[in-house]
């Protein structure tokens, strides 16, 4: 899709072992792998060292699913994005629906945080995305600009930023957007951006897909000119994940 780096991230949210996730890494490292694709996965916080170990040397780097916004202190259960930063974990995923949704986490938090992670020079994965209510209220695509502004009254520079569209009804519920209805938002999103950052900002603002992509539905996606790759959860657990790794091939 134009200039822009073809981009696909696995989030494998609060799944596996140390075993398993070692089997997974060897899937990864032996892949064939689309050298033109860029390739981050997201393990839990307490795999993301061992991670980054076993994927070493790989073209596949690791991100944190979470991070908190203080340096450090009295924040118990928190890793900051000081830490991650320490720890060379280049990036972070923020703004997850999970963490919007279970965890209470509000536009300003999700945009406190991603400034953060960006002064700590960390590359963010900054995720969005309306309900099944919002979206049968014809309201998808306000909430995503009202998503995007929260984020854009504290960040300046979009330059280290991924925008993950996730439509939450798509979320781990095998129902994917189909490729029309991801466009349409995908489009609505880089209008925002050129509206708001400027035209050249968004044309190289990678805006990719989340919800359900699966070997089966990742062609068709990856063919819109707005869908600049995927987020993908269930499926990156599996060898599937190369498959979705190479859909432009
Ligand atoms: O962050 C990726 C995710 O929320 C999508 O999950 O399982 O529907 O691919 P899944």
């Amino acid at each position: 899709t134009m200039a822009r780096t073809f981009f696909v991230g696995g989030n494998w949210k609060m799944n596996g072992s140390l075993e398993s996730t070692k089997q997974l890494t060897q899937t990864l490292t032996q892949a064939k792998l689309d050298s033109n694709v860029e390739v981050v996965v997201a393990p839990p916080a307490l795999h993301l060292l061992t991670v980054k170990e076993q994927l070493a040397g790989s073209k596949v780097a690791v991100s944190a699913q979470n991070a908190y916004h203080k340096a450090s202190g009295a924040f118990t259960g928190e890793v900051s994005v000081n830490m991650l930063k320490d720890a060379s974990i280049p990036w972070v995923i923020l703004g997850h629906s999970e963490r919007r949704t279970l965890f209470g986490e509000s536009d300003a938090n999700v945009a406190e945080k991603t400034a953060a992670a960006l002064a700590e020079g960390l590359s963010v994965i900054l995720c969005i995305g309306e309900t099944l209510e919002q979206r049968e209220a014809n309201e998808t695509v306000n909430v995503v600009v009202r998503q995007l502004n929260a984020a854009a009254d504290q960040v300046k520079d979009w330059s280290k930023i991924v925008v993950a569209y996730e439509p939450v009804w798509a979320i781990g519920t095998g129902k994917v957007a189909t490729s029309e209805q991801a466009q349409e938002v995908h489009a609505a999103i880089r209008k925002w951006a050129a509206d708001k950052l400027g035209k050249d900002t968004a044309d190289q603002l990678r805006i990719i897909y989340g919800g359900s992509v699966a070997a089966k539905n990742c062609k068709e996606l990856a063919q819109q000119p707005d869908i600049d790759g995927f987020l993908v959860g269930g499926a990156s657990l599996k060898p599937e994940f190369v498959d979705i790794v190479n859909a432009n091939n």
